[in-house]
């Protein structure tokens, strides 16, 4: 440490806690643009980082219009020219299911620790109390809740953005038999969003605002024009950090409606992923220059980083331990988790075959993905070669 640095560190100490987090919570918002190496993804990535990170515009109490800028794609001579996406098409016609046909009518009671959503172990309490978290067992079980209820917010939350994209792409995408099965995955997602949104407000009773990172994310695939990026972030980026998180959630809850409701999720988004390395295979192998995919490559390395580590349950930290804990101890709390470190491995574990499969993992980029732990995934099956059985009983 420099002694400029050391200076400053000890000035932060002596300012209130509130003051610090503050500009702590600013030095990460400045942390993700200079994570960004590429200034192409800069360009993509960086307004949406000051309307999500900076300005907040997730959590100013109001609705959000993001403007769209893609092409609706026609075809006027109705081509059924993609099996695969034709197969994708009736096996989601036939695995329809109503939300209403969940046991709603069971008592969820999550002070109950056999059934909570996360169990005790799921976090660190020694190291929590080491840094002076200072909770006993009740309050425990009712940070537990409450953080189990800002997974699911943030779910819905994407739940929506998916809802979103996914009838944005059924707009943009070329390919005839991808526009029937687009519009199966609109249902999915709006059922996803019915089911999560009725979870939160019937039976947590409390829906946490979406995560400033989450946010900028959304607003990046809603707002760029080029479909195929919109896709790649949605179908194969978000939703695999979704089919990670709800894989994790379903592992650990023993909560029997939320175990059912995740299930049923699961299944569709082993379809949405599925499709999405069916469409950008075709698009990135056949349609792309070397200079294009190139760009698409970086892009999503620089995604999945931003992804990694920055949901961080800062919300819950806000309301629990704003002014007593430094956001880095609460940062250091929720990475370690041992929840966390699964949700990491299941999420990359899915992600890194997929990105190969589209062909987006040439021997250019490995060496920045072995760099940071991931190489381990390189030789894992991909989303077509997966179904939805096997996701769940990875999960369990
Ligand atoms: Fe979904
Ligand atoms: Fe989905």
């Amino acid at each position: 440490m420099t002694m400029s640095t050391s200076l400053l560190e000890s000035m932060r100490k002596l300012m209130p806690r509130r003051v610090q987090s503050a500009l702590d919570a600013l030095g990460e918002a400045v942390a993700v643009f200079r994570e960004i190496d590429d200034p192409r993804v800069m360009r993509s990535l960086g307004p949406s980082g000051v309307r999500g990170l900076l300005l907040k515009r997730g959590k100013q109490g109001v609705p959000s219009v993001m403007p769209a800028s893609h092409g609706a794609f026609f075809d006027w001579g109705y081509p059924h020219d993609q099996p695969e996406m034709a197969d994708l098409y009736t096996r989601a016609k036939r695995g329809q299911w109503d939300g209403d046909s969940l046991p709603w009518e069971l008592d969820v009671d999550f002070d109950n620790p056999d059934i909570a959503m996360f169990p005790e172990g799921a976090f660190d309490w020694e190291f929590g109390r080491s840094v002076g978290m200072r909770l006993d067992a009740r309050e425990r079980m009712r940070l537990l809740i409450d953080l189990g209820t800002w997974a699911i917010s943030q779910f819905l939350h994407g739940e929506q953005g998916a809802l979103l994209a996914s009838a944005q792409v059924t707009e943009a995408v070329q390919f005839m038999d991808g526009k029937f099965y687009g519009a199966t995955q609109v249902v999915d997602e709006a059922r996803h969003v019915e089911v999560f949104s009725r979870y939160l407000l019937e039976k947590a009773g409390k829906v946490y605002q979406i995560n400033d990172n989450l946010f900028t994310i959304i607003d990046a695939l809603m707002t760029d024009g080029r479909w195929d990026l919109k896709f790649l972030g949605m179908q194969i980026m978000v939703e695999g950090l979704a089919l990670g998180a709800f894989g994790t959630m379903y592992h650990q809850t023993r909560e029997p409606l939320l175990r059912e409701l995740l299930r049923n999720v699961i299944q569709d988004e082993a379809r949405h992923v599925h499709y999405g390395v069916v469409a950008l295979r075709e698009h990135i192998t056949k349609e792309l220059s070397e200079r294009e995919r190139r760009e698409r490559e970086d892009w999503a390395f620089e995604v999945a980083m931003l992804m990694r580590n920055r949901f961080l349950f800062y919300e819950v930290y806000d309301e629990w331990f704003g002014h007593k804990l430094s956001r880095a101890d609460w940062r250091a709390f929720i990475t370690r988790a041992p929840s966390m470190e699964q949700f990491r491995a299941t999420m990359f574990g899915r992600l890194v075959p997929n990105l190969r499969e589209i062909g987006l993992l040439s021997d250019r980029i490995r060496p920045h993905y072995e760099r940071v732990g991931l190489g381990k995934y390189f030789g894992g099956r991909a989303a077509d070669k997966l179904s939805a059985e096997d996701i769940i009983s990875q999960a369990a």
